[in-house]
């Protein structure tokens, strides 16, 4: 089966969260599975070509777009997913890429993508390759279901290309004025009120990509169900709702090569569920990085996170003094929202034995905080898969989750009477709901055999990529098949 796989981002060459991981993952999975896949990737300044080899295809130089009333060129470049059969192509456009940051606010952010989309299908053009699936991902990928049907719908090449549109989060939903539709060449009379294109008077990438691909999924069952609910689906719940049939959860998976304690060398001292005794040694190399001092009776609980209102972070804010209390550090990484990186700095230095945050992106020093704590907080507001909770799960930090969305799937509620659970989860969006889950994890953590069974039961669970990766084979299988019934 050949697979086009478009991403906006993707582990090792450029990463700001989560699909990251997945685009870095999935698609060698897939290649293990017999799928031939070609990954789409804009070639922004943030990825290093030397380092991982990724050079300029001369085939593909200088291919004009029309974007509106001007003409953009954009280059082919080549690369491999690296321990992979997996192609990676980089579309190069200096004009929309070469940026500080991968995503922007500038006005022109809808036709960094418009490009790239259409620059995805030119190059499958030009190497007369047609994909049985197009993989698109998230909004920056939205449209090229509209672009296959409306402006390629002449070339036979894409006869019996199929569409798969993964939402990786609704929050995210691709919105630009009417006039973003004349820059992507869509045919006017596509766009009125309630069509496909069309989102309040605006062009929405994502709606047009959930209306439009022959097949819909998101990154867990739970969130599967949630967007299609006014409380999650961010005005798009009805528009899913009508889709529920073609509209799938697959969870993701982790990534072993990266994230296994057994073999990650970003941290200090390997464990394993069997070999725990290291783990201590890299809480006290985590609290010496973080300047804390280390004490046995306290729990660390660390952060990994975006800063942004999604990852209820705020929720920190009105219970912070009542946390301070309680027997336990705090390690936080973030970076994003201001108000939110003053109230954790602020933090840090009122209480500069418990609270350390560092404000930034730092792989390394997530993976420390990963093997190092003795439990991990995810108070979501909504969560479609998280990927934090299933590495800290592997790592033996306890996760202390809202329970909602892949957070629900993957993290059972510990049970003193069934003995059973790998974390501890609450219901309500709430601060104090956050801090009495903290205070029973707490609790717990003082027996220190049921947390370790806590941990060891987290610990052997199993989120592979290949037990996903054959999931989207199956609905790859689907999809096309949704295609050609249609077709018939
Ligand atoms: P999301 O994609 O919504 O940010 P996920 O839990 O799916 O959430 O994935 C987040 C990924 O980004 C994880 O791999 C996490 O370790 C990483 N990450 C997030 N913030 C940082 C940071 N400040 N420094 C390093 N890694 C981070
Ligand atoms: C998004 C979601 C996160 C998910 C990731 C990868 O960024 O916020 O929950 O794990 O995509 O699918």
């Amino acid at each position: 089966m050949k697979i086009c796989f478009a991403t906006s981002e993707c582990v090792p060459f450029v990463k700001t969260g989560g699909l990251a991981d997945v685009a870095g993952a999935l698609p060698r999975e897939l290649a293990k599975l017999g799928c031939k896949v070609k990954l789409f990737l804009p070639l922004y300044r943030a990825v290093d070509a030397s380092q991982h080899g990724i050079l300029p295809a001369p085939e593909l130089a200088n291919i004009p777009v029309q974007m509106a009333d001007r003409t953009v060129l954009f280059n082919g470049w080549y690369g491999k997913l690296p321990d992979s059969k997996v192609e990676a192509h980089f579309i190069e456009c200096p004009q929309y890429f070469e940026r500080d940051a991968i995503y922007t606010d500038k006005p022109d952010e809808d036709e960094r993508f418009i490009l790239f989309q259409h620059a995805v299908i030119h190059i499958l053009q030009r190497y007369n390759w047609a994909p049985d699936v197009v993989h698109c991902n998230d909004w920056q990928t939205g449209l090229i279901p509209a672009l296959l049907k409306y402006n390629y719908g002449w070339d036979t090449l894409f006869k019996n290309t199929a569409t798969l549109m993964t939402i990786h989060n609704i929050g995210y939903q691709g919105r630009f004025p009417a006039t973003s539709l004349l820059k992507a060449g869509l045919p006017a009379e596509q766009f009125y009120p309630g069509s496909p294109l069309e989102l309040d008077g605006d062009l929405c990438f994502l709606k047009a990509g959930i209306t439009l691909a022959d097949k819909i999924n998101t990154v867990s069952e739970q969130y599967a169900e949630e967007i299609q609910t006014p409380a999650y689906g961010a005005g798009l719940e009805s528009i899913l709702a009508s889709r529920r049939h073609d509209l799938t959860g697959i969870l993701n998976g982790v990534d072993t090569q990266v994230w296994s304690p057994e073999s990650d060398g970003l941290i200090p001292y390997p464990y394993s569920a069997s070999k725990l005794a290291n783990k201590k040694k890299n809480k006290q190399a985590l609290l010496r990085r973080a300047g804390l001092p280390f004490n046995s009776e306290k729990a660390v609980l660390g952060m990994v996170t975006r800063l942004v209102g999604q990852k209820g972070v705020a929720l920190l804010q009105p219970i912070i003094r009542e946390l301070m209390q309680l027997p336990l550090q705090m390690v936080v990484l973030g970076s994003g929202d201001k108000k939110l990186e003053r109230f954790l700095r602020r933090t840090a230095q009122g209480f500069p034995d418990s609270f350390s945050a560092t404000i930034g992106y730092d792989n390394q020093l997530s993976h420390l905080i990963t093997a190092g704590s003795d439990m991990f907080v995810m108070p979501s507001q909504y969560e479609p898969c998280g990927l934090n909770q299933m590495y800290s799960l592997a790592y033996g930090a306890v996760p202390i989750v809202r329970r909602t969305g892949g957070l629900a799937d993957t993290v059972k509620d510990y049970h003193e009477y069934y003995q059973a659970g790998n974390g501890f989860s609450f219901n309500d969006f709430s601060a104090n709901a956050l801090l009495f889950t903290i205070r029973r994890a707490l609790d717990i953590f003082k027996s220190k055999r049921t947390w370790r069974e806590i941990q060891h039961r987290g610990m052997v669970e199993n989120y592979s990529w290949l037990a996903s990766a054959k999931k989207y084979k199956a609905s790859y299988r689907a999809t096309r098949k949704s295609k050609s019934d249609v077709a018939i």
